[in-house]
């Protein structure tokens, strides 16, 4: 059998650079300590990769002051941290029909626990959506906009800019969910007036899983999700109202944290445009290819300039599921079938009952890995007509 090819970055990015496995090995062998509880010199290195990281971070996403990125374990924990530290009852908040069940299970439990009135904007069928409807949704109770960056499931990529122009001339603060384009699309928190920018460490960033974080921009206060030890302090019977710790209870992934540097660090090298661009491409020479398969339907825009890596389709007769485990069982082909946790998406683009086949294309993808996939689905079509 060739050797495996993995397309599912959109579920978390692998292989990662080097540097980053040597990160995470190092501060395990060498370091050990943990973050902010101590004053020996371990200790105190421990401090370094976590303050390391944060730098690195804001360089990325041009955020002033490192300290207002807070770190998490994941894009999911960062958004429940906004949504349920921002929102009361009475308040209201606009979403979109695209969104992750990161956002919508914490606006469905607000909803029914604390009165919050939800509008989800709907998206047009390939995933897009009307910046003008948005702003049409807006109502004086409006506390919060939340927009996924690039839908998971279609790869389609939001008008943030004109999201942010809008938020900022209401004064609602806006919450956006870059788990799929944190390292892979440019970010600028200032530039697009993103007041809160969730991101997790293990995708596009390529720093291991159980890493991400939080930005909130400077006056924008959410309650924290978790209270506890923050190694500062200690006195307080409350948590210190100084960032990160106010967010930071709990002992620091700082492992993780060493290799989500690392990986931040290369992608800074590489630069943003140069990842961009390399996705971009192979997404466009992904689509041409499995365009040119008679019996695939593809999802979303389908056009590479309109996405990120992600690609949603499926198989005339042939089950979602039964595609993924062929490719995986025969051809060592990785990717993700199902609603892929966004069943409000899959609603939108019309496959709620059904799912698609997912491929999520990465940085180190090649168009050889995307030759591997088209032949399988060839083969797969044509064993299902019985030819
Ligand atoms: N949200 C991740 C995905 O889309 C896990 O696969």
């Amino acid at each position: 059998m060739a050797p495996p090819v993995y397309l599912d970055n959109a579920a978390t990015s692998y292989p990662k650079p080097e540097a980053v496995y040597q990160a995470v090995y190092d501060y395990m062998r060498l370091v050990g300590a943990s973050a902010g509880r101590g004053s020996y010199q371990r200790a105190l290195e421990a401090d370094e990769v976590v303050y390391r990281a944060r730098v690195a971070l804001a360089r990325l996403f041009n955020v002033r002051d490192a300290a207002r990125i807070v770190f998490t374990a994941n894009a999911t924990e960062s958004l429940n941290l906004a949504i349920k530290g921002m929102l009361g009852p009475g308040n209201h908040v606009v979403t979109t029909s695209m969104e992750h069940n990161a956002v919508w299970r914490c606006l469905k439990v607000l909803e029914s626990e604390r009165g919050v009135a939800v509008t989800a904007v709907p998206s047009a069928a390939d995933g897009s959506l009307d910046p003008g409807l948005l702003e049409e949704a807006i109502r004086p109770s409006t506390r919060l906009i939340i927009v996924n960056h690039a839908s998971n499931v279609t790869g389609t990529i939001m008008p943030v800019r004109e999201i942010g122009e809008i938020a900022y001339r209401y004064d609602i603060p806006l919450l956006v969910d870059a788990a799929q384009t944190a390292g892979v699309l440019a970010i600028d928190v200032e530039e697009e007036h993103i007041d809160l920018l969730a991101f997790t460490g293990h995708k596009g960033l390529l720093g291991p899983t159980g890493t991400g974080g939080l930005y909130i921009l400077e006056g924008i206060n959410p309650r924290p999700l978790k209270e506890g030890g923050t190694g500062s302090e200690s006195r307080l019977e409350r948590q210190p109202d100084t960032l990160p710790e106010r967010y930071e209870a709990g002992t620091l992934n700082v492992a993780g944290l060493a290799g989500l540097e690392a990986g931040v660090k290369f992608i800074l090298q590489e630069g943003v445009e140069r990842i961009r661009a390399r996705e971009e491409e192979l997404t466009a020479y992904a689509l041409e290819v499995l365009l040119g398969i008679e019996g695939v339907t593809i999802y979303g825009p389908r056009d590479p300039a309109r996405q990120v890596g992600v690609i949603s389709f499926n198989l005339e007769d042939t089950g979602p599921e039964e595609v993924g485990y062929v490719l995986d069982e025969m051809c060592g082909i990785m990717v993700r079938v199902g609603l892929h946790c966004a069943p409000l998406a899959h609603r939108t683009i019309g496959t709620l009952e059904r799912g698609t086949v997912r491929v999520g294309l990465g940085y180190f993808n090649t168009r050889e890995d995307i030759d591997c996939l088209a032949e399988a689905l060839r083969d797969i079509i044509t064993e299902a007509r019985g030819c």
